[in-house]
């Protein structure tokens, strides 16, 4: 069983991005036998057309992933530019992929109106993604609801190429990530980078608690009774509790004599206690750059070596070997 996915960085990552997304990630990484994990960077180009920004969050994106639990000697992680084969594989899919199918692709449109150039990339998106999945004929690929279609789209890719060639990819199963709850931004909302309303995953103490201390509330006095399902402050602390934990930290709120200044203050405290052990293990990561360089090319050389395998038998099937 061979689970892969990817992540395309366009920021710094926030707890909406650890809680739905990396946590999950790692948690079925631990369960595969083989697991491949990449930095969308070539991804990142259709919409980030700033140098120094794209190998910044690129490198950020490397040590953050290191740093919440991602081993390098389980899971092979890797830059996806570093293994110049998903590009070669992109175009032989390119041949096999009907207009039509990308024309159907809703985040395209989406990201257009949002005003990102509409570029043959962004356009052609989709094909860079297939390849990335074929190229290592993943079993299980885990990603958010947002990333379902493009998963449709890989299989019929697939077997687009499989009818015209022969029998060449495994069709892989989207593991689609519904039940990850949304969680809340500081103001209420969605957590989102474009909302400017996040918490900062590994920011400093103080942008931490400018965030946490910042979060929107009503302005119920100190010992009137709260509602816990309908409070920002509760729903971000829950997600470091145990369930007895959140049982009784509901109380408190529905009891009354709990302000919202130290209701952000326990939570504050919680999440830097929660936080303590990745935010030390970043610190020594992101300090060790011949550590982070042996990563990149080990993780590199081992991806390339399962890519060359496909594309071995890719070329022979179209003809170009
Ligand atoms: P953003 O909304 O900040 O741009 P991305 O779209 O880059 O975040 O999200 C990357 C991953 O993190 C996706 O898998 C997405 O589902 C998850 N994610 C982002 N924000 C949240 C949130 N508030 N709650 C749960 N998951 C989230
Ligand atoms: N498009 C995905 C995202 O925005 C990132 C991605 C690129 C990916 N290639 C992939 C995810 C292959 C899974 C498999 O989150």
């Amino acid at each position: 069983m061979r689970t892969l996915s990817g992540i395309q960085t366009s920021g710094r990552l926030h707890l909406g991005n650890y809680f739905g997304s990396m946590k999950p990630n790692l948690d079925l990484v631990s369960k595969s036998d083989e697991s491949v994990y990449f930095i969308a960077d070539l991804h990142a180009l259709t919409t980030i057309h700033n140098p120094k920004e794209l190998a910044m969050f690129r490198e950020e994106a490397l040590i953050d992933y290191l740093a919440i639990g991602f081993d390098p000697e389980k899971t092979i992680i890797f830059y996806q530019s570093d293994v110049p084969l998903h590009t070669e594989l992109m175009w032989i899919l390119l041949s096999c992929t009907p207009m039509g199918l990308l024309e159907r692709a809703v985040s395209y449109k989406e990201k257009v109106e949002k005003g990102i150039p509409a570029s043959a990339g962004l356009f052609t998106y989709p094909v860079l993604m297939a390849a990335d999945i074929l190229l290592y004929n993943a079993d299980r690929v885990p990603v958010g609801k947002d990333q379902k279609q493009h998963l449709e789209m890989t299989r019929d890719i697939a077997q687009k190429f499989n009818q015209a060639f022969g029998e060449t990819f495994t069709l892989p199963e989207p593991v689609i990530m519904e039940d990850v709850a949304v969680v809340p931004g500081i103001d209420g909302q969605k957590m989102s980078k474009s909302y400017g309303n996040t918490i900062p995953l590994f920011g400093d103490d103080a942008a931490i608690k400018k965030s946490i201390m910042g979060i929107v509330t009503d302005s119920k006095g100190v010992e009137e009774p709260k509602d816990p399902d309908s409070n920002v402050i509760f729903q971000l602390h829950r997600l470091f509790l145990s369930s007895a934990e959140q049982k009784k930290l509901a109380e408190k709120y529905r009891n009354g004599g709990l302000g919202y200044g130290d209701a952000k203050k326990m939570l504050l405290e919680t999440y830097m206690d929660f936080m303590k052990p990745m935010r030390e293990k970043r610190e020594k990561i992101s300090k060790d750059k011949k550590y982070l360089e042996k990563v990149r090319k080990e993780g590199a050389e081992k991806a390339l070596h399962l890519a060359e395998k496909t594309m071995v038998k890719v070329r022979k099937a179209v003809g170009l070997q």
